[in-house]
């Protein structure tokens, strides 16, 4: 058993906001760690913020992450409700939002954990960072997300994963597109950061990629698809960031949800964007939105690595007494940064991302 500069007993997991391919692979590392080199107590609390405000918790041993390597996503459960400082509850009829965060120290204290890993998103962590800063908890955090959009790490798993399911649809999607001499729209999703739209543009070789980063005009996007059709290209593929926007225009929110962590659900730009094609150009042109299926399936192995790390070295770092941090990738290494950093800036495309100008020197389009 090795030696912990933190005398630690118990430990709680949760994980917290949209699910993403390897949260498995994380939960799964935490408590091989936890239990065989620190000789730790793992319990798990179900549906995120959920099951600590409800009390909602097992005890995880090694043999119930047997077999969830390859599995997507979580078998503690998540949801992007219950924030514990935000909590909806009703009262005179009426639905009123209340801090329930001294409820959630008593859970944990009624369980004995003395310390808590987070897996979540900017949501997720926001609220790690306010549990470590007002109740002086020991959390550390772990970053997920398929948008790949939190600053301080190089990449958060599932994003991998994400890619590979846009890139194949993109490959399924030409075929059919060639066939037909349609233009094809893919729509994906990413937030406000277009990682998903640009990397499976150019995995998938797309002709034209909108991303949120850079405003399009239809102009330009019709533009290219005619000079395809000049030079004997009769279809067209087209990637577009859920969060892509035009010019001087908004993002397409398809509904508002209250009391969620993120409550702008983004969709829509697809249909808008095929609609506006096939009146500019009469060339026919369907939509396909991804959806959730860039969320499921199977962690790729560069995700259940990248999770396995960050799951290990998230039991490492409480036991030499680090906490009120996140766990990071800064190629090659796993380090960590403070919460409050990790949560401050969003990772976007900048414009000067060497992949921007490869794509263009491919000949895709980004509108402009
Ligand atoms: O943040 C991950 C993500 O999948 C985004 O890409 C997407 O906008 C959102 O979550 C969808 O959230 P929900 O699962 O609530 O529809």
């Amino acid at each position: 058993m090795s030696r912990t500069k933190a005398q630690f007993k118990r430990i709680g997991i949760l994980t917290g906001g949209g699910d993403a391919p390897g949260l498995n692979a994380v939960i799964r590392a935490a408590v091989k760690v936890a239990v065989r080199d620190y000789g730790f107590t793992i319990i798990g609390f179900e549906d995120g913020f959920g099951g600590l405000i409800e009390n909602r918790a097992r005890r995880l041993s090694e043999k119930d992450v047997v077999g969830i390597l390859p599995r997507g996503g979580t078998i503690l459960g998540t949801t992007n409700r219950d924030n514990p400082f935000h909590y909806p509850v009703q009262e005179n009829g009426q639905v009123v939002f209340k801090d329930v965060s001294a409820q959630v120290m008593k859970n944990i204290e009624s369980h004995g954990i003395d310390a808590l890993i987070i897996i979540g998103g900017d949501g997720s962590l926001t609220i790690a960072k306010e549990l470590w800063e007002r109740y002086n908890l020991p959390v550390i955090g772990v970053p997920k997300t398929i948008d790949n959009d939190i600053g301080a790490t190089d990449q958060t798993f599932g994003f991998d994963t994400a890619l590979n399911t846009a890139t194949e649809a993109l490959d399924k999607l030409h075929t059919t597109a060639e066939s037909h001499h349609r233009v094809m729209v893919l729509e994906v999703m990413g937030r406000y950061a277009g990682w998903i739209a640009l990397h499976a543009g150019v995995a998938g070789g797309a002709d034209v990629i909108l991303i949120p980063e850079i405003p399009f005009t239809i102009e330009k996007v019709t533009e290219k698809l005619m000079e395809r059709r000049r030079t004997g290209k009769k279809f067209s593929v087209i990637v577009a960031a859920e969060g892509a926007k035009p010019a001087g225009g908004q993002v397409v929110v398809k509904k508002v949800v209250e009391g969620s962590f993120e409550p702008l659900r983004l969709g829509g730009i697809g249909n808008q964007v095929a609609e506006e094609i096939e009146q500019h150009t009469r060339i026919e042109t369907r939509v396909t939105v991804l959806g959730h299926l860039q969320r499921g399936g199977s962690p790729t192995p560069f995700d259940r690595i990248l999770a396995t790390r960050f799951g290990a070295a998230a039991v490492n770092f409480l036991a030499e007494g680090r906490y009120g941090e996140m766990v990071c990738l800064r190629t090659p290494e796993i380090r960590t940064v403070p919460l409050a950093e990790a949560v401050e800036v969003m990772r976007r495309v900048s414009l000067g991302n060497e992949l921007i100008r490869t794509a263009k020197q491919m000949g895709i389009s980004f509108g402009t």
